[in-house]
């Protein structure tokens, strides 16, 4: 059975509760070797999103499917690849990567339609399909915020980061 989000469980809790597979996975894992803004990698970006994704929903008191939030905010940079490789096949990355994301994900994790929806749409408004559900929507949000703050912050993400490899 799924474990409730209360309002006094940990942020970090709540996603290495329902994201450990994910978070744990060689391939997951790997994407720490690939950077995504500054010296920040696709790995310790995916999990600050989670987590910000949670703190956000929690703090908007509406109903979310916590287990969906933490999954697809994990797995929505999920395109397994260094952006910054010139390459052919990585041309475009800002308008494709969501849909490569959802495939690799499919291909990896079990994916139900919010997380789908959220993977697939997070780069609104880049990317002019709209998100469809309250999920999509906070990692809409979540995503940006974390984008902006690791490329002026470091140290953000070492806290982040740790409080989900320290327990
Ligand atoms: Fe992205
Ligand atoms: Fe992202």
């Amino acid at each position: 059975m799924r474990k409730r989000i209360e309002r006094k469980t940990k942020v970090a809790d709540a996603v290495k509760y329902y994201g450990a597979d994910i978070i744990y996975s060689d391939k997951f894992k790997r994407s720490h070797k690939n950077m995504q803004h500054g010296n920040v990698s696709v790995m310790e970006h995916s999990i600050s999103v989670s987590m910000m994704s949670v703190r956000l929903a929690k703090l908007t008191h509406l109903k979310y499917d916590y287990y969906s939030l933490v999954r697809g905010s994990l797995l929505h940079d999920y395109f397994l690849y260094d952006w910054h490789d010139k390459d052919k096949s990585h041309r475009l990355h800002g308008f494709r990567h969501a849909d490569t994301a959802l495939t690799n994900a499919a291909d990896d994790f079990s994916i139900n339609p919010i997380e789908a929806n959220m993977i697939a749409r997070h780069m609104f408004p880049l990317n002019i399909r709209p998100p469809r559900t309250r999920e999509a929507v906070i990692l809409c949000i979540a995503d940006k915020i974390c984008a902006a703050k690791e490329t002026v912050s470091k140290p953000f993400y070492n806290k982040s980061i740790k409080k989900i490899h320290d327990k």
